[in-house]
C-alpha cells in the first residue's frame, strides 16, 4: 500500500513516517525541516499552498491512502498571513482531497483535524461527534472549513473515503506544552491549580495516534464514505492527577504549588466572556482552558474495538 504523509517532518507525521514505513510504501512531505534519516521513507519538499507541485506529487505517487497532517496550529495575530491557517488548513486540504480521489478515487483520505472545532462554550458534558460545532477562532474555524470541503468532495463523488480525526491536544515524553499550560505558571516556575483543580481535559499520547493509524491501515474495508472521530486517551485526566503524576515523573524540578481562590477564578472566566470583541476569543478559550471542563467523548473510537495504551502515566513514567 503507497501511503502519501504530509507534514512529515511535524510533532505527529515524523512518528507516523517512522512507525508505518517499516510496512508500506511511504512517501513523506516536508516544507521547512528536511528530515534527516534513513530510508525506507521517501522524502519530497511540499508546500501545499502551491497547486501546481501538489498535483506533480500526487501524480507521482498516485497514494492508496493520505494522512493528512501539514497544518498551521498558531495564528499569527499580525501581518499579512493572518489568513494563513485558513488557506492551509481550509483550502488546502480541499486541494489534496481532490488530487487524491482525482488519481486514485479509492483513496482513503485522513485528515487530522483538532476539537477545537467544538469551539468554546459548550456544555458541562463531554462532546460527541454528532454535537454542534462552532468554532471561535482561526484555528477551529479553519480546521471545520477544512472538514467541510472534504465532506463536499464526497458528497460530490470525488472522493469516497474520508476519515476525519478530531485529535485532543497532543503530548509525548519530550513535549507536553499543551499540558504544562493548564497546570504551570509561564516559565514553569510553579505548578498552580486553579479552584479545585478537579477541572477534566482529554488528552492525547503521539503514540495512541499512531497505533490508532495502524488499525485503520488493517482494517480499512471498515472506514469508507465520510466519518469522523473524537481522538483522545482512554479517559480525561484532572488537573490535580496531572500535577500529581508531573510531580511523580520528576520531570519538573521541585517547585511549590501555587493556588488560584475558585471566586478569583470564576470572576476571571465572568470577565473573559463579557471581554470587548477584538480580545475575546482568546481570553475566552484561554479562560475556558484553565476553568472548566474540557472533556470529547471517546465512545465511538472504542466502539471500534481499538484500544488507546497509552496515558499519561505510561509515557511520562
Ligand atoms: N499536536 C497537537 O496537539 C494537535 C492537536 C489537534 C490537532 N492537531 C493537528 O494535527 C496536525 C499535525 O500536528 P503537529 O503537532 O504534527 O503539527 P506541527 O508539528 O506543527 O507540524 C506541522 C507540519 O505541517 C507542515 N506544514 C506547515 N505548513 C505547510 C505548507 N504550507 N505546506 C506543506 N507543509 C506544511 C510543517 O512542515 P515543516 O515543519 O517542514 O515546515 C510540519 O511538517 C495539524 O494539522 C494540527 O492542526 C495537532
Amino acid at each position: 500500500m503507497r501511503i502519501l504523509i504530509t507534514g512529515g517532518s511535524g510533532f505527529i507525521g515524523s512518528l507516523l513516517c517512522r512507525t508505518l514505513s517499516p510496512r508500506f510504501e511511504v512517501t513523506g512531505t516536508f516544507l521547512r525541516h528536511a528530515p534527516g534519516g534513513p530510508p525506507p521513507v521517501r522524502w519530497r519538499r511540499l508546500d501545499v499552498l502551491d497547486p501546481a507541485s501538489v498535483e506533480r506529487l500526487f501524480r507521482e505517487v498516485a497514494p492508496d491512502a493520505v494522512i493528512h497532517c501539514a497544518g498551521v496550529k498558531r495564528v499569527p495575530l499580525f501581518g499579512k498571513n493572518r489568513d494563513l491557517p485558513r488557506r492551509v488548513n481550509g483550502g488546502a486540504t480541499e486541494l489534496l482531497g481532490f488530487q487524491a480521489g482525482r488519481f486514485n478515487p479509492r483513496c482513503l483520505f485522513v485528515y487530522l483535524s483538532s476539537v477545537s472545532v467544538y469551539g468554546p462554550g459548550h456544555p458541562e458534558r463531554s462532546l460527541r461527534e454528532e454535537d454542534p460545532c462552532r468554532p471561535a477562532g482561526m484555528s477551529g474555524t479553519s480546521k471545520l472549513e477544512g472538514e467541510r470541503s472534504l465532506r463536499s468532495l464526497v458528497e460530490r463523488g470525488m472522493l469516497q473515503n474520508v476519515l476525519v480525526l478530531r485529535l485532543a491536544p497532543c503530548y509525548d515524553r519530550t513535549w507536553t506544552r499543551n499540558l504544562e499550560r493548564r497546570i504551570l505558571l509561564p516559565g514553569g516556575f510553579s505548578y498552580v491549580r486553579y479552584g479545585s483543580g478537579e477541572q477534566r481535559m482529554s488528552a492525547l499520547s503521539r503514540d495512541n495516534v499512531a497505533d490508532w493509524m495502524e488499525f485503520v491501515l488493517a482494517g480499512r474495508d471498515r472506514f469508507g464514505g465520510f466519518q469522523v472521530y473524537n481522538l483522545c486517551d482512554e479517559r480525561p485526566y484532572s488537573f490535580n492527577e496531572m500535577i500529581r503524576i508531573f510531580r511523580e515523573s520528576g520531570r519538573k524540578t521541585p517547585c511549590p504549588d501555587l493556588s488560584v481562590p475558585p471566586g478569583l477564578l470564576h470572576r476571571f472566566y465572568a470577565l473573559a466572556k463579557a471581554w470587548p470583541r477584538e480580545g475575546r476569543v482568546s481570553l475566552r478559550s484561554y479562560a475556558e482552558k484553565i476553568c472548566r471542563d474540557m472533556v470529547y467523548a471517546g465512545e465511538k473510537m472504542l466502539g471500534t474495538g481499538f484500544r488507546p495504551v497509552h496515558s499519561l502515566e505510561t509515557v511520562l513514567r
